[in-house]
């Protein structure tokens, strides 16, 4: 698919599942962003910058931890997340909080303006993250790190859902999808670079980076019963799924999805599904060495050294 097809109907789909977006009694997003800003550990004073921000699942963890004296911006290509996030750091009167609609992989930020960068389960969405990634290592400033999370793509699972999704979603209902979003497709396109570590680490280095992590780390996805799970898979990425099925097919999927998920619960308790995330934590690298023993290469050195949680004890 041409890149600007693409891209409109990722923003077409985000914008319209602004509105319900992680909003249906499901948490997954929340907490994993919230887990991405603790191991990236945004100081006070600092600049941070969330990439496709959504509703801000990082963006407003992240601006408590730099406190007023910091600033906090979110970028998002679907203008209906931004309005949404912007009128709730409205609400929670965070004056250094600041949203705009922008393209992620054409950031118009300047070089060396946020000390930190993040992304959760959005950088996954760039058909050219590598060069994205390369300006976002200029945007930072020297010592500044960037963190991501991404779902851990495997070659036999399907993308973006939990390996159980694999199973439940049978294959017949998938031929009806435009050649682009079948699973193969969807695995070249998004995770070309991000299933194996030897390539997500040669990736980040390539762009500008170094001390390099790649941590899988399981992030329950809680909900309250199968329906509501399939209500909320209408809000995120697995939207452009639902809306190249027939009334028919869909119908079909939605009720083996709610008697297959229901039957994962004990009793009346809610449905919990342990999902494997992978979290990409990198420090940008020096773009020149400053004097070894200099206080600029201690306070540089030691900056990376702590925030990566890399600080001898
Ligand atoms: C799965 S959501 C994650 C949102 C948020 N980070 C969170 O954790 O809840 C992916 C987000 O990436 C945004 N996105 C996708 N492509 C983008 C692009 N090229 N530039 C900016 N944002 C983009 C979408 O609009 C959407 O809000």
């Amino acid at each position: 698919m041409e890149q600007q097809t693409y891209k409109y109907e990722v923003t077409r789909a985000f914008d319209k599942s602004a509105a319900s977006y992680d909003r249906l009694g499901v948490t997954f997003f929340g907490p994993m962003g919230r887990r991405l800003v603790e191991r990236l550990a945004p100081l006070p004073g600092e600049r941070a910058l969330d990439i496709g921000c959504g509703l801000g699942a990082c963006l407003f963890p992240a601006a408590e931890a730099v406190g007023a004296d910091g600033r906090v911006m979110g970028i998002d290509i679907a203008p209906g997340m931004i309005e949404r996030a912007r009128a709730e750091a409205v609400r929670r009167r965070l004056a250094h909080v600041d949203l705009r609609v922008m393209d992620a992989e054409e950031p118009g930020l300047d070089p060396g303006t946020f000390d930190v960068a993040m992304g959760s389960y959005s950088l996954i969405f760039l058909p050219n993250a590598r060069a994205a990634l390369q300006r976002y290592a200029r945007i930072l400033s020297d010592g500044g790190r960037i963190g991501f999370t991404s779902p851990v793509f495997r070659q036999d699972t399907f993308p973006f859902l939990p390996p159980v999704f694999t199973e439940l979603i049978p294959r017949s209902l998938l031929s009806s999808l435009p050649s682009e979003w079948r699973p193969d497709a969807l695995r070249r396109r998004f995770n070309s670079w991000l299933e194996h570590e030897d390539d997500v680490r040669r990736t980040m280095e390539e762009a500008g980076f170094t001390d390099v992590r790649v941590e899988d780390e399981p992030v329950d996805l809680v909900a309250p019963s199968g329906e509501v799970w399939v209500d909320w898979s209408h809000t995120h990425g697995m939207r452009l799924l639902w809306e190249h099925l027939s009334a028919d097919e869909a119908q079909r999927l939605r009720r083996h999805l709610t008697t297959e998920l229901d039957a994962m619960r004990e009793g009346d308790g809610p449905l919990t599904i342990e999902t494997p995330v992978r979290f990409v934590l990198a420090a940008k690298a020096a773009t020149k060495a400053p004097r070894p023993g200099s206080s600029e290469a201690r306070s540089v050195g030691d900056r990376s050294l702590h925030i990566l949680g890399r600080r001898a004890s």
